[in-house]
């Protein structure tokens, strides 16, 4: 395929929601791991466990986030999702006490749970409580998905509507920056502790708060929305697992009692996890290569030798296609199957397992087909959604 050719051919896919289907179809001609080319740039894509085992593990030293930096900045500014090296290694030690803070009795999401669940209408009507900061947050990382993917050509997609957005996100967050220093002023404190008011222990400087605040949400806030749809829709669709859960919820828990990471250790986790082998958050990623190094396996004429990666040469990895693939999870693996528990109780298995406590049945509407997993309509941005939301019928 000419250059030209493949990026629009890229960019057409990913418009249309295809590309992780485009590279599907790939994969099974080329097998797991190929070399592609955009205007003369050549980078490596692969969805073998081995070599993205190599990017993210045993040779991370070897790779960086390439233009990520470049690309979030207008948006993000620097932090941990987009940094490197020391500045990386900086912003980790400015985070650690707020993540280090476990929420064990899970007080935090409860009460954030609570807020959702009491929106909820018992009429059958729609909630729409989307604000100008989501809308604004929206479509701002709709356009650094769109330039992230073409990789030095970013600079195209830039747009006053962009920086519009980008300006409307930053007011948002320095209002409550602006807050949060009045409290810790005033000694006027919430009864939760927020990740941002661990931050201001850590530095009173405002563009350092924005920026690092702004990092940990873009990380955090659609990855685990993504999450819990589709676990929704899942449950929707298979009423025998949602009894299952529901079951287990209402023996550790009963119908009103507390839910806490302990009682639900052994019951919530494997549910988020195979939800998340069907529809990783962030399906598809890449790093790029800071001095020349290889990739164990995808080169030589058998596709078995290491394989060479140039530096600054980009390594496309794709979890959505690897966690599907019959050579590891055996014939049926598109199957919906969770019946392991695993011990671990995390704050998304908090939000589910309230759900199936309060409400006894979940079904997707009557107008929504029953389609295979995999086949419906998703959506790509910076993470992967169903395109048509999250619609289903709690009673
Ligand atoms: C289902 C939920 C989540 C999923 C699937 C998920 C997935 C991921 C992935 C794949 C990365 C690596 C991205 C990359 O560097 O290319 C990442 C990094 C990160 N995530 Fe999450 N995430 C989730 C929830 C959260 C939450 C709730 C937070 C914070 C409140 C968070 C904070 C972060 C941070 C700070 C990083 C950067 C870590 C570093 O570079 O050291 N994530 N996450």
């Amino acid at each position: 395929m000419s250059d030209i050719n493949s990026i629009l051919h890229a960019f057409r896919a990913a418009r249309e929601q295809k590309l992780l289907r485009v590279m599907r179809e790939i994969v099974q001609t080329t097998g797991p791991t190929f070399e592609q080319r955009l205007l003369g740039f050549r980078g490596i894509d692969t969805v073998d466990p081995i070599n993205v085992e190599a990017v993210l593990s045993t040779h991370f030293s070897d790779f960086g986030l390439g233009e990520r930096r470049l690309v979030f900045a207008p948006l993000l500014g620097q932090g941990i999702f987009t940094q490197d090296g020391k500045p990386w290694a900086h912003s980790r030690a400015l985070l650690k006490p707020a993540f280090s803070r476990q929420d064990q009795s899970m007080a935090q999401i409860a009460e954030v749970t609570d807020q959702l669940l009491n929106l909820i209408p018992v009429s059958g009507s729609f909630i729409d409580d989307e604000n100008t900061f989501a809308i604004a947050f929206d479509k701002g990382q709709d356009y650094l998905a769109q330039s992230g993917r073409l990789g030095g050509l970013h600079w195209l997609i830039d747009s006053s509507d962009f920086r519009i957005q980008c300006k409307r996100v930053h007011e948002h967050v320095d209002n409550a920056i602006m807050q949060v220093l009045q409290e810790q002023d005033t000694g006027d404190k919430q009864s939760t502790q927020s990740i941002l008011q661990d931050l201001v222990q850590q530095s009173t400087e405002k563009k350092v708060l924005r920026e690092q605040c702004l990092n940990v949400l873009l990380a955090g806030r659609d990855t685990t929305a993504c999450l819990l749809s589709w676990t929704f829709r899942l449950l929707a669709k298979h009423s025998a697992v949602f009894n299952r859960c529901r079951e287990d919820i209402l023996n550790s828990c009963g119908f009103s009692g507390q839910i806490t990471r302990q009682k639900i250790k052994y019951h919530m986790d494997d549910l988020p996890l195979k939800v998340l082998r069907l529809y990783p958050s962030v399906p598809i990623n890449s790093r790029t290569a800071t001095h020349t190094t290889t990739l164990p396996t995808g080169g030589g004429p058998n596709g078995t030798a290491p394989i060479l990666v140039r530096k600054g040469e980009a390594v496309g990895y794709c979890p959505y296609i690897m966690h599907r693939r019959q050579e590891t999870f055996g014939p049926d693996a598109e199957a919906f199957r969770p019946e392991r528990w695993l011990e671990n109780g995390s704050q998304a298995g908090y939000v589910v397992a309230r759900m199936l406590q309060k409400f006894s049945s979940l079904r997707l509407p009557k107008e929504e087909p029953m389609e295979a997993i995999g086949t419906e309509k998703q959506k790509l941005t910076l993470v992967m959604c169903s395109a048509i939301g999250c619609n289903v019928v709690l009673t």
